[in-house]
């Protein structure tokens, strides 16, 4: 047998092909597993694979494809689905004027309103969105944005401005409910973590001013039109923060119906702030 130099053989047997190290010089195998003499192959490194490992490979490649369209698929279903199921938080575009009545359907009358100046009894509506609960207060004397005859009707929301807090938990206290807290003045207070608002003290960009926390924000005002021919009363507006929860009164739930019913007066849960 011939030998190149540095003792590489010039033919051999491709079973005994020998590992001929670094630079990946060896002898294929091809047909009768022979070289003519004299023929020197240089190829790849790589092992070749087998028909099996090739067969394999392509199934497993179309596997992951098959996978994959059908996550693909999957996730736009349930975007769609989603979509459906869970539609856009709706709103209103401005705030509509929706007329107050009672429960009873009979329409609120300014000077007939009565309730809570010295009673704790809530009084609740929806304004201007179904999920958001306002106070419909007739304070002792006229207050800021207050309407009717004595300009002392006025609503706040129902909402507390800590942590969302709802009725009965945040409600109206009349003059001396509570000693000389708030000066003996009538205020709002929410149990749950003792926020307190005054009702007769606009804050500074409109609510009910603050007179304890937590709570960090005023409570929103819905504001009121007082129709003097018939003694009726509207919802026209609000000021003051966003409802608590939503990023805007106007979003976050479903325009009421108008005109819009108070509910019964219900019992609300007090205890006088510590
Ligand atoms: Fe009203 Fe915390 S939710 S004080």
């Amino acid at each position: 047998m011939t030998e190149l130099a540095g003792g590489l053989p010039r033919s051999v047997d491709c079973a005994t092909c020998p590992a001929i190290g670094p630079g990946f010089y060896r002898l294929a195998q091809e047909g009768s597993g022979r070289f003519a003499p004299g023929v020197l192959r240089r190829i790849d490194a790589t092992p070749v694979p087998s028909p099996e490992e090739v067969d394999e490979a392509k199934r497993s490649t179309l596997k992951l494809a098959l996978i994959g369209g059908v996550l693909a698929l999957g996730g736009a279903g349930v975007a769609s689905f989603l979509r459906f199921a869970v539609p856009p938080p709706a709103g209103a575009a401005s705030y509509p004027k929706v007329q107050l009545l009672y429960d009873d359907g009979t329409p609120v009358l300014a000077s007939k309103y009565r309730h809570p100046s010295t009673s704790t009894d809530l009084i609740v509506f929806n304004y201007p969105l179904d999920n958001e609960p306002n106070l419909l207060l007739n304070l002792p004397s006229a207050a800021p944005g207050g309407v009717g005859p004595s300009q002392s009707l006025i609503a706040f929301s129902a909402v507390c401005q800590h942590l969302g807090c709802a009725p009965p938990f945040i409600s109206y206290y009349p003059p001396g409910a509570c000693g000389s807290f708030n000066g003996g003045q009538a205020f709002i207070h929410c149990v749950c973590h003792g926020s307190t608002f005054n009702p007769a003290v606009q804050a500074p960009g409109g609510g009910a001013a603050i007179l304890t926390g937590p709570t960090q924000a005023p409570l929103p005002q819905v504001l009121l039109f007082w129709d003097p021919s018939t003694d009726e009363l509207f919802a026209v507006g609000a000021t003051g923060p966003a409802v608590k929860g939503h990023s805007s009164t106007l979003v976050g739930g479903n325009v009421v119906a108008s005109p819009v019913q108070t509910q019964a007066p219900q019992s609300p849960t007090q205890q006088c702030p510590v």
